[in-house]
Order: structure tokens, then C-alpha cells, then sequence
């Protein structure tokens, strides 16, 4: 796709939707990523007629690119129609599934039929439902299933294991026979500290991590992202984020998440676009941020806006000033129970 110069005029609607929803689609191949779509590669080889096939199990925070990294990887086997002398079938190489919230072992059956496109997903016991998902895994030729948000197999409300569920999938990964993969959030990982046979047939636990700013290295690797990103944006010019300033505040703002780090180059894209300019400045990027605003950081500050800024000295008055929040919420607290 090509993106001309706007020369300073603002874009139309038209060009201004086209731009952003460019860089929504924006996905990098940064050293994590490449290493567990390669992990991915690897399993689904290796499980292939396997007498038992590996568990993986991903984990990491949200925003991280567990699902962009999973979906990226089924949407390499696109599903084919393939038509035999009793009728056609929809051929499925890998099967990504969202697994519902407070799953039951029945919803999450229900769930697998679904998104292998059986019309009665929902008709029958968890035996019929279970004998169902065997059926089809041979039928469609399915060699692998992704089991998305593997968090949801705890109550939120509870915090409690659900331990059924989780025993429903400790027996269908036995007894199934091909390569399945969980994904969930780190608070995933205390399924398996309450199921421990479950916890040793996912041996291989791999995290995804946020990107880090504190060694040269990994300094260079979040800059290596950045400019990956700078490559694929929908101007004509660079914005040169990689820059080191540019890019410790964007690490600031985003704690080397890529969700905020795209939804920044999101925002920031609008603005850019929509004043006619060639590539993203850092006052489109302070025009995007208020857009982007995180609960859990009620203290952040614009580093766009600020021409002194410094990373170490942004986060400890960050810091500084919840210590402060929390201290005066104690004192109020200890004020109003011992007016009682
Ligand atoms: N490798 C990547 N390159 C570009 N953007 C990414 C990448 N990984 C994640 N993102 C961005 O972060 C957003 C959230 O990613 P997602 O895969 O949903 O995270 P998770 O499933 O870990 O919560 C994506 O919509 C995308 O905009
Ligand atoms: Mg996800």
C-alpha cells in the first residue's frame, strides 16, 4: 500500500479510516514473537502421529500478543473446503478457541464444536459433546487446538480453580491425541498448581514477555521494534520514533507493552493525518495520549509535552506520587475508624 504526501492538507475521512486501520494491522516479528511462532512450527511437527504429543502452554499480560501470535500462526493453515463422494467437509489444520468466562467442561466443548462450525454445538451431554470434538478432530483433520484466555478457567469473582473444567481438559488433552496449546494470562498458571497432572503435561511453559528498558540490550531490542513499526507506518516520511528519546518515552507510556505501543501509533496517526502532515511528531503523539488513558496509572504525566523528560525520574515521581495516594487513603481510613 502506498501512502502519498498529504502536503500539508488534512486527509479526507476516507484516507484518514484507510491510514489508521493500516496501522491496526501492523504486526512485527520481533524476537519473541519469531521465537514462538517457530515454538508453534516445531510442536505442530512434532505431535503429528505422535504417541503423545507435547503440551505448550503460553502465558504473559494482557496486551502482550499471545492472541496476535496464536492467530497469526492458524491463519498460516487457512481452512479449505474439500468436497469427497459423501458430501464436503471444512478442512481445519489448527483450531483457535476463546475459551468462555467461568467455563464449564460443557460450555468449553460447546465452545470447540462451535468454532469447528458444528450447527448443533450446543445438543447433548458433556459425553456427547466430548465424543463429538473426537469425531471431528479426525474428520476435518484438525492437528492442532489453541485454548485462548486459559484464565478463564478461574471464577473472577472467586478467584477459585475451576477445578472441573480444568480436569476435563487434563483428560481431553490425553486422550486426543494431537498437539493442544494453552494461552492465558499469568494468574493461568496457579490451574496447574491446583492440578499438578495437568501441570506435567504442559512441561513446556513459555512466557511472553513485555519489552524491558533497562540494559543496552534491551534497550536496542524495544528500539529494533520501534523501527519496525516507523517502517510499516502509513506516511511517506519516518517519524523516527526509534529515536532514544522518542522511544524512552514511549516506553514510559506504554511499559513495553505493544498494545499501548500500537494504540499510540493509532491515535497519533489520526492526528498526524488529520493535520495534513507527512509522519507522526512528537505533538501528535501528546495529542493522541489522552486518548489512551490507563486506569492504573492515574499519575502518569505527558511525556510528549515535556522537553526535560527523563525515564528514571518519570517513574519514581509516578511511584512517589501513588505512595503519596496510598498514604493519605490510610490516614483516612484510620481517621474515620476512630471516629466510630
Ligand atoms: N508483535 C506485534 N506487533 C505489533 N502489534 C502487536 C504485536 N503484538 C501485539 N500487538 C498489539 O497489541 C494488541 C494486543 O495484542 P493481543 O495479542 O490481543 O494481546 P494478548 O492476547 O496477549 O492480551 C494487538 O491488537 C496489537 O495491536
Ligand atoms: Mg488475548
Amino acid at each position: 500500500m502506498s501512502f502519498e504526501s498529504l502536503k500539508g492538507k488534512k486527509a479526507s475521512m476516507e484516507e484518514l479510516k484507510r491510514r489508521v486501520e493500516h496501522v491496526k494491522r501492523i504486526i512485527v516479528h520481533h524476537p519473541n514473537y519469531g521465537e514462538l511462532l517457530e515454538e508453534l512450527n516445531m510442536m505442530l511437527f512434532f505431535s503429528e502421529d505422535s504417541v503423545s504429543p507435547e503440551g505448550l502452554y503460553i502465558y504473559g499480560p494482557s496486551g502482550v500478543g499471545k492472541s496476535t501470535v496464536t492467530t497469526e500462526f492458524t491463519a498460516r493453515y487457512p481452512r479449505e473446503i474439500v468436497k469427497t463422494v459423501e458430501g464436503e467437509y471444512t478442512h481445519i489444520t489448527v483450531l483457535h478457541v476463546r475459551v468462555p468466562p467461568k467455563a464449564t467442561p460443557k460450555m468449553l466443548a460447546s465452545k470447540i464444536l462451535e468454532v469447528m462450525g458444528d450447527p448443533l454445538h450446543h445438543k447433548g451431554t458433556l459425553t456427547d459433546l466430548t465424543s463429538r470434538i473426537h469425531h471431528f478432530v479426525r474428520k476435518l483433520g484438525i492437528r492442532m487446538i489453541i485454548l485462548d484466555e486459559f484464565q478463564h478457567l478461574i471464577d473472577a469473582d472467586t478467584d477459585h480453580v475451576l477445578t472441573t473444567a480444568s480436569n476435563w481438559v487434563k483428560t481431553f488433552t490425553e486422550e486426543i491425541r494431537i498437539a493442544v496449546v494453552l494461552c492465558g494470562m499469568p494468574e493461568s498458571v496457579s490451574v496447574f498448581l491446583s492440578n499438578p497432572q495437568l501441570d506435567r503435561r504442559y512441561c513446556n511453559k513459555v512466557m511472553l514477555e513485555p519489552f524491558k528498558y533497562g540494559t543496552v540490550e534491551e534497550i536496542i531490542t524495544f528500539r529494533a521494534f520501534l523501527k519496525k513499526i516507523d517502517m510499516d507506518l502509513p506516511f511517506p516520511n519516518p517519524s523516527n520514533i526509534a529515536d532514544p528519546h522518542l522511544a524512552a518515552k514511549i516506553y514510559y507510556i506504554s511499559k513495553g507493552i505493544p498494545f499501548y505501543v500500537m494504540k499510540l501509533m493509532e491515535r497519533a496517526t489520526y492526528f498526524a493525518a488529520l493535520q495534513g502532515a507527512d509522519q507522526i511528531s512528537e505533538i501528535h503523539m501528546a495529542q493522541a495520549l489522552p486518548k489512551l488513558k490507563q486506569v492504573a496509572r492515574p499519575y502518569v504525566i505527558n511525556p510528549f509535552t515535556d522537553i526535560h523528560f527523563d525515564l528514571a525520574t518519570a517513574i519514581s515521581s509516578e511511584n512517589d506520587a501513588e505512595d503519596r495516594f496510598k498514604e493519605k487513603l490510610m490516614v483516612n481510613t484510620r481517621k474515620s475508624s476512630n471516629k466510630r
